[in-house]
């Protein structure tokens, strides 16, 4: 296996990268980083502060007083805010939110890039998001542009919301899903995009162990395994 590497995985919300980066790393021993947490760790920041979260100046302001770290528990990434484990409460709808209007601002992406490239410049990293094959690790030895159809990923939160126990609605995820993918597509900084090296891989017609072969593939055709 090659010394040190780092995997770029970007892709648009609930296409999987999530759970394929996860069980990719764990297959090449590598740290797992999941750069959307970090997003929602600042988010919550902010929110607890009472900020107007459209308020550039003061969220651009307080991000100095937000510290973000990282720890590993058996392999699971543990997210620190100023020291507090907020693992759990970046998972809320209110925190995903937070994240995604706060995520826009130049200054805040700043914070969390530079931490994202120390963690990938001293590990071997799976790192999944938005930007990470763009911006974060332009030197990435392999980036994987992991997409699906809107109506396959709408099907699939259709699926996880009824096994919850809820009562949701296909048309309107497939077009909540559309809208979120036409927002990160077209903001101003650190849009969502497939890099120009990017591998795609479309997980359509695949299933979780069907998408983990391709990277495999991926992994040994760019010299990683
Ligand atoms: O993947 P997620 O839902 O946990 O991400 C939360 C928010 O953070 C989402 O709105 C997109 C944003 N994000 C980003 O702008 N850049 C990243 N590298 C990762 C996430």
């Amino acid at each position: 296996m090659m010394e040190h590497f780092n995997i770029a995985i970007d892709g648009p919300a609930g296409a999987g990268k999530s759970t394929l980066a996860k069980k990719l790393a764990q297959e090449l021993s590598c740290v797992y980083v999941d750069t959307g947490a970090m997003y929602r760790a600042l988010g919550v920041y902010f929110s607890r502060l009472g900020l107007d979260l459209a308020d550039e100046a003061a969220v651009s302001e307080a991000v100095s007083g937000a510290t973000v770290s990282l720890s590993y528990q058996d392999g699971v990434q543990q997210v620190f805010l100023n020291g507090e484990d907020v693992s759990a409460v970046i998972r809320s709808e209110e925190a995903g939110l937070a994240a995604s209007r706060t995520s826009a601002y130049p200054a805040v992406r700043a914070q969390l890039t530079q931490l994202q490239k120390d963690l990938a410049a001293k590990e071997n990293v799976v790192m999944d998001g938005r930007d990470i094959g763009s911006v974060v690790l332009p030197d990435a030895q392999l980036k994987i542009y992991l997409t699906a159809s809107s109506r396959v990923r709408g099907s699939r939160r259709f699926e996880e919301l009824k096994a919850k126990g809820e009562n949701p609605d296909l048309s309107r995820i497939i077009a909540d899903i559309e809208q979120r993918d036409e927002q990160d597509k077209t903001r101003k900084v650190a849009p969502l995009i497939q890099a120009e090296d990017a591998e795609l891989l479309d997980s359509s017609d695949l299933d979780i162990n069907g998408v983990l072969e391709r990277m495999r593939e991926l992994c040994r055709s760019h010299g990683i395994l």
